[in-house]
């Protein structure tokens, strides 16, 4: 059984990533929640928790890690401030904790649109710190898969994606789906040390994650 760091469970996505790695029979899940009384909701589903806020000292989350999953944000209704600190500061410190304590994947759940954030009229910040932990990430040496979705949604998991480099347009998908795909890339050696951007599509999920 891997041991794996969910970053930002508790979010929409976060959630549906511990549960799926908590249904599988290959990972054992260890959600990393910010406040205490969130623990609740994992433990009384089988699931493990450690404490740790990415604005503080979160390192003792990593110990007996082997995989991490970085699905954490600091959402559209803080400032840039918080923007910063999270999505870019918090997800760099992340990247050199997992590297430090050796683990042998990080799986980073980014953004449509970092590759150029001045084309993004007003996410332009957001989108400028997201892409500066993906590029610390690919240039870290730790093995790696970083999965830039659409617009996410809350609709139920279609199972079929488009899946490119890039994509060359915009569009939805499901965060059902999006969880699915950072949970194969934890393992999948087609996904290792790439980045792709994710749409709702035609292809199956894992056959379009396994092919592309
Ligand atoms: N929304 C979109 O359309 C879209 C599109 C493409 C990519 N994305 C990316 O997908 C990510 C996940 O989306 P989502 O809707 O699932 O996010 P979400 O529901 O807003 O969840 C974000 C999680 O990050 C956690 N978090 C925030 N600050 C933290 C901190 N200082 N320390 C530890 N955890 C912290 C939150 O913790 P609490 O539960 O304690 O608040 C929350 O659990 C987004 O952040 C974004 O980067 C989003």
């Amino acid at each position: 059984m891997e041991n794996i760091l969910v970053i930002g469970a508790n979010g929409k996505t976060g959630r549906i990533v511990s549960k799926i790695l908590r249904d599988s029979n290959k990972y054992t899940t260890y959600a990393m929640i910010r406040n205490e009384v969130q623990q609740n909701y994992f433990e009384n589903q089988g699931i493990k928790t450690r404490i740790g806020d990415l604005e503080k000292d979160f390192s003792d989350a990593f110990k007996g890690m082997d995989k991490v999953i970085f699905a954490a944000g600091s959402g559209g209704s803080t400032g840039d401030e918080k923007t910063i600190a999270v999505d870019q500061k918090g997800a760099i410190r992340a990247i050199e904790l997992a590297k430090a304590h050796k683990l042998q994947k990080f799986v980073m759940l980014s953004s449509m649109g970092t590759d150029d954030p001045s084309q993004m009229k007003g996410l332009e910040l957001y989108l400028r710190a997201k892409k500066a932990a993906d590029d610390f990430l690919r240039e870290s040496q730790m093995p790696y898969t970083i999965v830039q979705p659409g617009a996410l949604t809350d609709d139920k998991g279609a199972d079929k994606v488009e899946i490119a480099q890039k994509l060359n347009k915009s569009g939805k998908i499901s965060r059902e789906d999006v969880a699915y795909a950072l949970v194969l890339s934890l393992n999948l050696e087609t996904a290792k040390n790439k980045s792709f951007e994710l749409l709702t599509g035609n292809q199956d999920l894992e056959k379009a994650l396994k092919t592309f």
